[in-house]
């Protein structure tokens, strides 16, 4: 019994020595400045402190790595989170997003905040910088809804544009061609 145990165990810890082989990559996408939230949406420094702090680890190209992540299968783990996290919401390619895409991505994380499911509940142990109190979960969550209003209004406007345009609409046009990026 004990051969079989020690089998296993010396087996296991051979299996730990081989994957740390096969670590993640962590060099961080480049960052159009032209792109990233930061730049387009007027951001005051409170909340832009809570996004670096609690936020852009995961959901930008920003991503700095702790020292874990050097160990597997610990990193794979985090490197899936990540990868995840960017396909949903990219603070550093913002500016890719239609405004309807950015009204939606805004009011989701502002309620995402709000239901404390982000940041990602996780994270928190090894980062104490993004433990949200309930006064910056309350800022954050109005911030992004005002925001999400905010782009609203702009795709309301683009929306309107694509129809049947309205009196104003139609009148502001004259003679101005307005261009329409479409994205797939
Ligand atoms: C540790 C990594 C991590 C951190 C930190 C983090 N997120 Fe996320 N986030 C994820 C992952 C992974 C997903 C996708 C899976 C999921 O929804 O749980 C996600 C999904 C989201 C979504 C999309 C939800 C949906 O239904 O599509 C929003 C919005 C979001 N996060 C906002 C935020 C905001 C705002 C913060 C900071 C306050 C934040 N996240 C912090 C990992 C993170």
């Amino acid at each position: 019994m004990s051969k079989i145990l020690k089998w296993v165990g010396l087996s296991l810890l051979g299996v730990l020595v081989i994957i740390q082989f096969f670590g993640i990559d962590k060099t961080n996408p480049p960052i159009e400045q032209g792109e990233e939230f930061m730049t387009l949406v007027e951001t005051p420094p409170d909340v832009a402190k809570l996004l670096k702090d609690a936020c852009y680890d995961c959901h930008s190209h920003e991503t700095e790595y702790p020292w874990y992540t050097n160990i597997e299968p610990v990193s794979w783990w985090i490197a899936h989170h990540i990868d995840e996290a960017r396909g949903h919401l990219n603070f550093s390619t913002w500016g890719r997003y239609n405004a309807e895409k950015k009204a939606h991505k805004a009011e989701e994380s502002g309620e995402e905040v709000e239901k404390e499911k982000m940041p990602l509940p996780t994270y928190l142990p090894m980062h104490p910088e993004a433990r949200l109190t309930g006064a910056q979960r309350e800022r954050l969550a109005s911030w992004f809804k005002a925001l999400s209003e905010q782009e609203g209004r702009t795709s309301d406007k683009t929306m309107e544009g694509d129809s049947q345009p309205p009196m104003e609409a139609a009148e502001a046009s004259h003679g101005e061609e307005e261009e329409h990026e479409h994205e797939d």
